[in-house]
């Protein structure tokens, strides 16, 4: 497939070393460049995107056979598609007649596409094999060299399905590196693989850089200014509860941990699962019945399962553009240089009653429909800042560089206080 190979050739160019790199990301602060600069975006979706592993969809989100949605590698558009024997697949849906996109539906189910522009049809694992007026192409010509692009490597665990456009890459699991065991917990908080499914997604656009939604993503030190009026509301109201913790968050038994391959992850279980994560949670509708009902069911497993109802007390970054939010799965999509989709899936349990689910998606609304929006906003502050005022050239992410407090833990893991800077540093130096 020729166009795999020039993409696979361009996602493993050596960047460029002039040594400009260097100088725009340091140990302690990046240049604005890095946020602002279209060639450097342009960069970015080759020697980030499709060079590293990035999260494609998730299993439960085509179940049945000849399932597909849309998903993308950087700007890359790519098909997902369960076959008719359950494998799944993903190709480029760029056609490779003249580059027309060969689906134009977000997800839907279907065994094959068919081209809108010229009619050429494609099954659902990216092979040619319906040519309008195919007589009319010579010998030369052979269908087998016009399927649709395939990535290079695909890969899936636990149901989240990867795909990488480098063929260089280390197996998904050597990228995955020491983030795989939070993976894992986050998983088992939410019912293990077979019981894990995605619902839908709340997508929204936003005017900033990608790196703007992915600085915020591990950081532990905003939360008591962006979310003011929502923990001040909880605690008027309530005398304390969720979050609540971050108020002193550093002398808190949370902790910020740079993991391998530029991931990271906010352990916020000794706070938020240190008694009971559910009584700590805002008031939710049909909060009470749905306790009576719990007690009624489950018995003596009752707090046990309204435990699992809240968030798993992770922000787990898989380095570029998977982020796994309380109970939510977080997909950043770079879009242009100051333009960012982001998509956030709700998840249900297949082995939950329907109470359970509600109750789950209940707690879901809480915080990205409450406090999302406090963040969005200031990344969209930050990127006017950024391209306004060019000659305040620097972006900060000191905090706790100097102090000695991010200190090597178990398995690889670098550990710190929950409002270190360390997420940046670590997530730049894999950029
Ligand atoms: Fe797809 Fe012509 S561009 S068939
Ligand atoms: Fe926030």
């Amino acid at each position: 497939m020729t166009n795999i190979a020039k993409i696979s050739a361009l996602a493993s160019a050596p960047p460029d070393t002039s040594g400009v790199w260097d100088d725009l990301v340091q140990q302690d602060r990046a240049h604005r460049r890095v946020y602002t600069d279209d060639s450097i975006f342009a960069r970015e979706m080759d020697n980030i995107f499709a060079a590293t592993w990035v999260y494609l969809a998730h299993e439960s989100e085509i179940p049945e056979p000849n399932d597909f949605k849309l998903s993308w590698i950087g700007l890359r558009e790519v098909i997902v598609a369960r076959d008719e024997d359950g494998l799944v697949h993903a190709f480029s849906n760029r056609c490779s007649h003249r580059g027309a996109s060969v689906c134009r539906e977000h997800q839907g189910n279907a065994a094959d596409f068919t081209c809108p522009y010229h009619g050429w049809r494609f099954d659902n694992r990216g092979q040619l094999f319906g040519i309008p007026g195919k007589s009319a192409y010579g010998p030369k010509f052979k269908s087998r060299d016009m399927n649709l692009a395939r990535p290079a490597q695909l890969g899936s665990y636990k149901g989240f399905v990867f795909a990488t456009l480098n063929p260089d890459a280390p197996p998904l699991l050597q990228h995955l590196g020491n983030a795989a065991r939070y993976l894992d917990a986050w998983i088992d908080h939410n019912g293990g693989p077979e019981n894990l499914c995605l619902a839908g997604a709340h997508r929204f656009r936003l005017a900033c850089n990608w790196k703007m939604v992915w600085d915020n993503a591990g950081d532990g030190y905003h939360v008591p200014f962006s979310h003011q009026s929502l923990l001040v509301m909880t605690n008027d109201r309530y005398g304390g509860g969720d979050m609540a913790y971050f108020a002193d968050a550093d002398r808190s038994r949370m902790s910020n941990n740079a993991l391998d391959n530029g991931h990271t992850v906010i352990d916020q279980r000794p706070e938020m699962h240190g008694e009971s994560a559910w009584r700590q949670q805002r008031p939710q509708p049909g909060r009470e019945p749905y306790e009576e009902h719990v007690a009624a069911t489950y018995g003596e497993q009752a707090q046990r399962v309204l435990d699992t109802t809240v968030g798993a007390g992770m922000n787990l970054n898989i380095f570029p553009n998977l982020a796994l939010i309380g109970n939510q799965v977080q997909v950043v999509q770079p879009l242009a240089v100051a333009a960012t989709g982001v998509h956030w899936y709700a998840t249900r349990r297949r082995d939950a009653d329907a109470e359970v689910n509600t109750m789950r998606l209940r707690t879901q609304e809480d915080f990205p429909v409450m406090g999302e929006m406090d963040d969005a906003s200031n990344f969209e502050e930050c990127q006017r800042g950024l391209t306004n005022s060019p000659e305040d050239e620097w972006v900060d992410m000191s905090r706790h560089y100097e102090t000695g407090k991010d200190l090597p833990a178990e398995e690889g893991i670098v550990r710190g206080p929950v409002t270190t800077d360390l997420h940046m540093r670590n997530y730049y130096a894999e950029w």
